[in-house]
């Protein structure tokens, strides 16, 4: 079967869910514009939208029919061919939302995702509950479905293998959220059905993906290098808590881990966007694919139990985690002792911490500055140079956070993790932002 008789019959799980939605989204516009399409005619589409959450489902159907118009709108032009005899983008948009929504099985019953040639798994990081539903879905579907798994972290083989699926399944990890983000790292396993790689990268570029492989390693790229990272940005905050308030602490490594690495956001921010329960799991799931290597945190489980989690709110805002947030930004840290959170702007506790760190070294730009700057790799070298020269607290403090992201990258290039070093650098700055990969000239 060709992707294009597959995209007739497509299944989201969990399709109700962060990833899912997004998800769900890509696959009903790409769906629904086959349909559209008259080399087409006499197919039928369907779009099986599975979650166990009813609620979930019925925000989705809001979801698609809002972005479906707002997508149909923006491109009427574009798509005025798919509609002949019509040209106001009002009608186009209407149309095309009904085309949509014709294609489109809200289930929350799994049993109905049988018939489908492709199903995309979104359902939770859970080992047990996903080899649990991967065995309702070897049950359910013909043996010619081919499955794609958006884990972060199990390695795939070890999910083919509980289950027997016979080399059917994919890694196809998207980044949040998945209708924006363009990274999608694909993880192909040892035993893998002949066509299915490429299949899934044609399915990419359908959706207008990147396509970066990693191997089938727990973590892959992506939380491979997050993870450590992350845990490397916990135990300086740690460290420096011996001779500071442990709200400095965070707030140095948070600031530090963005200004002068030039990241998008901090360490501590990055970590709160994921959620510190997330956080936790992955490394629970990694730990014992790596025993030599300490992939845990005592402060992450200590806040965890505190229900300090981080995470989004339904409507996308941001959950409070190391941080406290107002509109998005961060204003506050959260202090262990007192369980509360201490605003920056209380006493000049900021001021001390921002004197601790001191002048940003020469050449420093912000983020977004360098990411539309022509020149920027001869920017990041002369920055860089200048950084690696300055004995300040923050400079050091940096230039050691860049000396570790660059031993990650270099541990995921040579355990096998990634087969190139631009696949890893590819990683950091598709899925992540960074302007530069952690495999670098620089540290
Ligand atoms: N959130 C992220 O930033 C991110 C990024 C990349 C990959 N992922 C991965 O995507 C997957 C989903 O993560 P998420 O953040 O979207 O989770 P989520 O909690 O937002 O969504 C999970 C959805 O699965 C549904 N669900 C639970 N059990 C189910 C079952 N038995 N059958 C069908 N549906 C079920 C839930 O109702 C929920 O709607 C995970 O594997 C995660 O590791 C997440």
């Amino acid at each position: 079967m060709n992707l294009n008789d597959r995209l007739e019959h497509v299944a989201v799980l969990g399709a109700g869910g962060k990833m899912g939605s997004g998800i769900s989204l890509l696959l009903a516009r790409e769906m629904t514009l086959a349909k559209l399409n008259p080399e087409n005619a006499g197919r039928n589409y369907q779009l099986t939208l599975m979650d166990v959450n009813p609620d979930a489902l019925n925000g989705l159907q809001a979801y698609l029919e809002k972005q479906g118009k707002r997508f149909a709108e923006k491109k009427a032009e574009k798509i005025a061919a798919l509609f002949p005899g019509m040209d106001d983008p009002t009608a186009i948009a209407e149309a095309f939302v009904a085309a949509q929504a014709s294609i489109l099985n809200p289930v929350t019953d799994l049993a109905a995702v049988g018939s489908s040639h492709m199903v995309f798994e979104a359902i939770l990081e859970n080992l047990d509950l996903k080899i649990r539903v991967f065995n309702q879905l070897k049950e359910a579907c013909a043996d010619t479905t081919y499955f794609f798994s958006n884990t972060s972290s199990i390695p795939i083989k070890e999910l083919d293998e509980k289950v027997g699926l016979g080399g059917r399944i994919i890694g196809f990890h998207f980044y949040n959220p998945p209708a924006v983000q363009r990274l999608v790292e694909l993880i192909i396993p040892e035993n893998i059905a002949a066509d299915l790689p490429e299949l899934s990268r044609e399915i990419g570029k359908r959706l207008g993906k990147i396509i970066i492989p990693s191997n089938d390693v727990a973590g892959f790229i992506g939380n491979g290098h997050f993870m450590r990272d992350g845990l490397h940005g916990i135990r300086e905050a740690q460290r420096l808590s011996q001779e500071m308030s442990f709200i400095e602490a965070v707030y140095i490594v948070n600031q530090v881990s963005q200004d002068l690495l030039l990241r998008p956001m901090g360490i501590f921010q990055l970590i709160d966007y994921v959620g510190l329960d997330i956080f936790q799991s992955i490394l629970k799931i990694m730990a014992p694919h790596f025993p030599g290597e300490v992939l845990h945190s005592d402060l992450i489980d200590i806040l965890v139990s505190k229900d300090v989690k981080g995470g989004q709110y339904s409507d996308g805002s941001q959950k409070n985690g190391f941080l406290k947030y107002e509109n998005g930004r961060p204003v506050g840290v959260y202090d262990l002792v007192k369980e509360s959170y201490v605003p920056f702007s209380s006493g000049d506790w900021q001021g001390k911490a921002d004197r601790w760190i001191g002048d940003k070294p020469e050449g420093h730009a912000p983020w977004k500055a360098l990411l539309k700057a022509e020149d920027r790799d001869a920017q990041l070298k002369s920055y860089f140079a200048a950084m690696s020269a300055d004995n300040g607290n923050g400079a050091t403090l940096a230039s050691a956070y860049l000396k570790n992201s660059r031993e990650i990258g270099e541990l995921l290039l040579n355990g096998g993790v990634a087969n190139a070093a631009e696949d890893v650098n590819g990683v950091l700055m598709n899925g992540f932002f960074h302007l530069y990969g952690p495999i670098n000239e620089y540290a």
